[in-house]
């Protein structure tokens, strides 16, 4: 539990390796029980949702070796196929260990899974293809018990590209017998990951990156060397970061083709971009941001809905309106609260925000109430005069590495506190 004491104003600047992707390592790292041997991932992120999915894999009866950023995992010792612990219950992740579960051992016994509060978040779409292919469900209470005689290759329509859908499915259809087709799969970068992953540990998967992905089942899959890609979300986040403050930022590691979203909104805001060999990104900013437009969350290609609360943050000091449309998740405007507290102007109407520029924003004390809105609280610190505390770390430190040693190594005045009070005492204090 801790906070982040900010002092706003000093330039978000200098260079920057982006780590590794939270969401490419999660349905990696699960991906790894379906290897016979021994797999080696490299570049993962020390963030608290990688740190708590290998303790899903130990739990499991996995050897987890950790070097560095590297991690050596053996599923060969697999000794049991239910998840009790309290992880799965926080981290929606974890809802993927039951398609590699059911994948090599044909049931899977785990608590319905959590995961940042934004909106209603169910996992229909995972049962329901599940068990067009022959899983049979239960739910006593919490717990869901999933088995299967035989797990057969079908074709799943999706109605929505879930992201998490397609991961599950692809993880069950890997070792299936016959072929699975998934049509509107999700085209995220991520799942891209996860295919060549699985491919490099012997699946056979056609179409990744379309929306519709082929996967002929194989009988078994060994063991593979794999670096987790660089996270275009935290890149983002830095981006913003440099932007609302008027640094000038190069980013080293991003793939040019996943940013093309964030990067046209940002334009539209006033920054230059300058690519520089395959993957080093410069950015630019303008002397002031500028808005006067309107954005759309929507599945990839279209703008992530996990940058929509920076791109919210760093709005809020642009010149001009701007209309956000959030598309994918309901209530995911958490940070619009923080943010006005700090002086911005943000009205809000159901799934939409109207953003109205100030010259400034001010210090102010912000809880943080997600891991994307604490971000988004502590880039919105990092452009404001004064001191901030944003309240709630451990949100932010599901998906940021060290994000107050990463700020302040590019100039920013940032620290971490614990706190003597949780979180939660906080917010019930707050509304007494
Ligand atoms: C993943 C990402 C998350 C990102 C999101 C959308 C990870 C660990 N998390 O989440 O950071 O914001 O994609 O890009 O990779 N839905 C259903 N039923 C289902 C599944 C989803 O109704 O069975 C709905 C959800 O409630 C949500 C929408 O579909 O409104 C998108 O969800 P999904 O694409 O599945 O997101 P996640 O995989 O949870």
């Amino acid at each position: 539990m801790g906070m982040y004491i900010v002092q706003g104003g000093r330039r978000i600047e200098g260079e920057f390796c982006v780590r590794g992707s939270k969401n490419a390592s999660l349905p990696i790292l699960a991906a790894c029980i379906l290897a016979e041997d021994e797999v080696v991932l490299e570049n993962l992120p020390f963030i608290r949702d990688v740190l708590q999915t290998l303790d899903i894999l130990k739990e499991l009866g996995c050897r987890v070796e950790v070097y560095g950023r590297t991690a050596v995992i053996d599923s060969s010792s697999l000794k049991k196929t239910d998840i009790d612990n309290d992880t799965v219950r926080k981290m929606r992740s974890s809802i993927l260990f039951l398609g590699a579960l059911l994948g090599r051992e044909k049931e899977a016994k785990l608590e319905c899974p959590g995961g940042c509060a934004i909106g209603r978040r169910p996992i229909d779409l995972h049962l329901a293809a599940f068990e067009r292919m022959g899983a049979i469900f239960q739910k006593e209470g919490e717990m869901l018990s999933c088995r299967a005689e035989k797990i057969t290759g079908t074709t799943i329509h999706l109605p929505f590209p879930s992201v998490g859908a397609t991961e599950n499915i692809l993880l069950l259809a890997v070792k299936a017998e016959g072929v699975t087709v998934i049509r509107n799969a999700a085209r995220e970068p991520e799942i891209i990951a996860l295919v060549r992953f699985l491919r490099a540990m012997g699946a056979e998967i056609y179409g990744e990156g379309t929306g519709s992905i082929l996967v002929e089942g194989v009988k078994r899959l060994h063991g593979a060397f794999f670096p987790i890609p660089a996270d275009r979300i935290e890149g983002g986040t830095f981006l913003c970061a440099a932007a609302m403050t008027g640094g000038e930022l190069v980013l080293k590691g991003l793939e040019r083709e996943q940013m093309e979203a964030v990067l046209e909104v940002l334009c539209m805001a006033g920054c230059r971009f300058f690519w520089e060999g395959s993957d080093l990104l410069r950015l630019k900013p303008p002397k002031r941001l500028v808005s006067g437009f309107a954005i759309e969350t929507g599945p990839f290609p279209a703008f992530p809905t996990d940058m929509q609360p920076l791109v919210m943050s760093l709005l809020t000091l642009a010149r001009g309106r701007c209309m956000i449309s959030e598309t994918v998740f309901e209530a995911r405007f958490s940070q619009a609260e923080g943010l006005c507290r700090m002086g911005a102007d943000i009205c809000i109407s159901g799934g939409n925000a109207l953003i109205r520029g100030v010259e400034t924003l001010h210090g102010a004390e912000v809880f943080a109430k997600d891991l994307r809105c604490g971000a988004a609280l502590l880039t919105a610190a990092l452009g404001a005069e004064g001191e901030s505390i944003i309240h709630g770390s451990e949100y932010v430190e599901r998906g940021y590495e060290k994000i107050e040693d990463a700020f302040s190594f590019l100039g920013g005045e940032i620290m971490l506190q614990e706190e003597r009070k949780t979180y939660a005492q906080k917010e019930i204090e707050k509304t007494e």
